[in-house]
């Protein structure tokens, strides 16, 4: 209980989301028919706001999302989440630098997708709360192999400022855990949110090999601009395999 407390405590420290599946998509290089054609559950870790699960569903592909937050009513989460929107608003002014140009962005329209997504949230959550789960890395309660493919956006390498270099590996090693062979694990963004890549994302990279997990540094077209997104792939050692059309890290292990 203290420690659910804790992590509560830990995660409000960090901006609740609303990111809608088509940018889950653009930001892990899938298409909506491979979400669709998955060959299991999805976890979404962590969920937030975001309209992943209730996009997906309408796809017949199911996704769990994990988040500490969800030990609160969706309403309060949502709540949150308007409050994450007004910071991401502020970002975009103060660092344009940081974000693409209005030209491929236009940002009131990508606000407002995240507006969208908040409210699927919302009505999904509460319409569907078991696949809605209270559960904070680096400890998830799933059993090992639970999901086909694992995704998470914008937490263990996106805030080192909560997340020791320790904490971050035994988050990636407990995503993992949770992902069946022959399956995989993505993590977006590889940087911080003032844009400084990981430091000592080779040495997670070697400790992670140490334990049996591949990882690959993949890299998806940004639909838009043209510029690139890196990707980290996670995959159990004995099941590595580079999928069509992405291109490997050249330290791929
Ligand atoms: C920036 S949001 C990302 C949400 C969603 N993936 C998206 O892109 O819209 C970060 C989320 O991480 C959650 N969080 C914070 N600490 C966490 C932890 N230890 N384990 C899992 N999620 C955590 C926060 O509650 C917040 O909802």
């Amino acid at each position: 209980m203290a420690d659910t407390a804790a992590a509560v405590a830990a995660a409000l420290r960090i901006p609740i989301t609303s990111r809608p599946l088509d940018e889950y998509c653009a930001l892990f290089g899938l298409t909506r028919a491979e979400l669709a054609a998955v060959p299991g559950p999805v976890l979404d870790c962590p969920g937030g706001a975001a309209g992943l699960t209730a996009e997906a569903r309408e796809l017949g592909c199911h996704v769990i999302a994990a988040d500490p937050v969800y030990a609160a009513p969706p309403s309060a989460v949502a709540a949150q989440a308007l409050a994450g929107r007004d910071v991401m608003a502020g970002a975009i002014r103060t660092a344009p630098h940081l974000y693409p140009a209005p030209r491929h962005l236009p940002y009131e329209r990508y606000l407002r997708s995240w507006d969208r997504a908040r409210r699927l949230f919302t009505a999904d959550s509460a319409a569907h709360p078991h696949d809605y789960i209270a559960a904070a890395l680096p400890r998830l309660p799933f059993a090992d192999h639970t999901f086909a493919l694992t995704l998470s956006a914008y937490l263990l390498l996106a805030h080192p400022e909560t997340f020791t270099p320790a904490r971050q590996l035994a988050g990636l090693l407990e995503l993992a855990r949770v992902t069946a062979p022959g399956g995989e694990v993505r993590i977006y963004p590889l940087h911080d949110g003032a844009g400084r890549r990981c430091p000592h994302l080779d040495d997670l990279r070697r400790a992670l090999g140490e334990r049996r997990i591949s990882s690959d540094i993949q890299a998806f077209p940004r639909p838009g601009d043209g510029r690139t997104r890196r990707v980290l792939v996670l995959t159990h050692a004995f099941t590595t395999r580079t999928g069509k059309g992405r291109t490997r890290d050249s330290t791929g292990r």
